[in-house]
């Protein structure tokens, strides 16, 4: 047999591309991390004065005013004026506070989750964000927690999921109850055609008395944050959920931790096979986004000390 030294430790099933990844991970991550408290503060307070997602990440009754056009994220040459029916669907105010949260936990969805034992550090967080209503509970909260404060949803959720909820919008508004009470961040203006379910989902929500509290991302934020990245070297993509809410997360969060956000199918340390998410085993297909360079991006925030990236198991 050959000697241990003659083995590779690399699998020869580990995803494309991913050996330089994994050992750049590696590296980054061997080194005891501490905040840096200058690095924070810097990107902090110029995601605040230059993309204002305090304010401005939210459309809100007293930003967006009956007779405003919002222009589509992704479809800059299609907009819609703001009636009063739209409007009544827009959340009073800013539901941010002045005061900053202490810790956050921002989750993604990946499979990197599975058998991680981080369930309890995440609901330790003041805050907790998550991304594209989860699945939550079914012996999934040892290792994701339960707690949301915070929870987007995508479209594409009730437009595949729930038919568009042009049939019966019970069984939608149950599948929220995991959330509680917590806010709801859906995406109506990225994409025209997703608006409807969008307003949809506010009225059952509202008819059914739910007690989550249903908003809406302004897509002006989304755009601010790809200028802003683009100048500091993320030229490719739409940006992510689970990013924006980072970029979120770091303007309204003195300490900001991520978990679930590895987008790549061999894990960086055990080296075995890992699901896109943690819920399903159905395969990425990501068309917009450019993953591997968002990531980059965390690492190397992490290695800036701006946020701590959370890849290994909790225990
Ligand atoms: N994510 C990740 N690695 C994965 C899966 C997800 O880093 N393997 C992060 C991404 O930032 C993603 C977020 O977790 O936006 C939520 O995951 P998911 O619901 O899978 O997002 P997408 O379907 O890619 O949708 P979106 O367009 O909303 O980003």
């Amino acid at each position: 047999p050959p000697s241990p030294k003659t083995i590779s430790p690399w699998p020869s099933d580990l995803c494309k591309g991913c050996r330089a990844i994994i050992e750049k991970v590696r590296e980054r991550y061997s080194k005891t991390w501490k905040k840096q408290e200058d690095n924070y503060r810097s990107l902090s307070s110029q995601l605040r004065s230059q993309c204002q997602g305090f304010d401005r990440a939210i459309i809100t009754q007293a930003n967006t005013p009956v007779g405003s056009n919002i222009v589509y994220a992704a479809e800059n040459n299609k907009s819609l004026e703001v009636t009063p029916g739209i409007f009544s669907t827009f959340i009073k105010e800013n539901p941010f506070p002045k005061k900053k949260w202490d810790t956050c936990a921002v989750v993604g969805n990946s499979g990197i989750l599975t058998n991680s034992s981080c369930g309890e550090i995440i609901d330790s967080a003041q805050f907790v964000i998550r991304c594209n209503l989860p699945s939550l509970g079914k012996g999934y909260e040892k290792h994701v927690g339960t707690k949301t404060d915070l929870v987007t949803a995508n479209p594409s959720i009730m437009l595949k999921g729930y038919g568009g909820l042009m049939g019966p919008r019970r069984p939608f508004v149950e599948s929220l109850h995991s959330y509680g009470k917590s806010m709801m961040v859906l995406s109506p203006f990225s994409y025209a055609h997703t608006t409807p379910v969008c307003l949809r989902a506010v009225y059952s929500i509202r008819d059914f008395e739910s007690p989550i509290q249903p908003m809406f991302f302004n897509p002006d934020y989304f755009q601010s944050l790809a200028l802003f990245w683009r100048s500091r070297g993320l030229r490719r993509g739409l940006l992510s959920t689970g990013l924006v809410m980072v970029n979120i997360a770091l303007e309204q969060c003195a300490n900001v931790h991520l978990y679930g956000f590895w987008p790549f199918s061999s894990h960086p340390f055990e080296l075995n096979a890992v699901n896109n998410h943690y819920y399903d085993d159905l395969k990425a297909a990501w068309t917009v986004h450019f993953m591997p360079a968002e990531f980059d991006l965390l690492l190397r925030l992490h290695s800036q000390g701006v946020l701590r990236l959370h890849l290994g198991n909790c225990r």
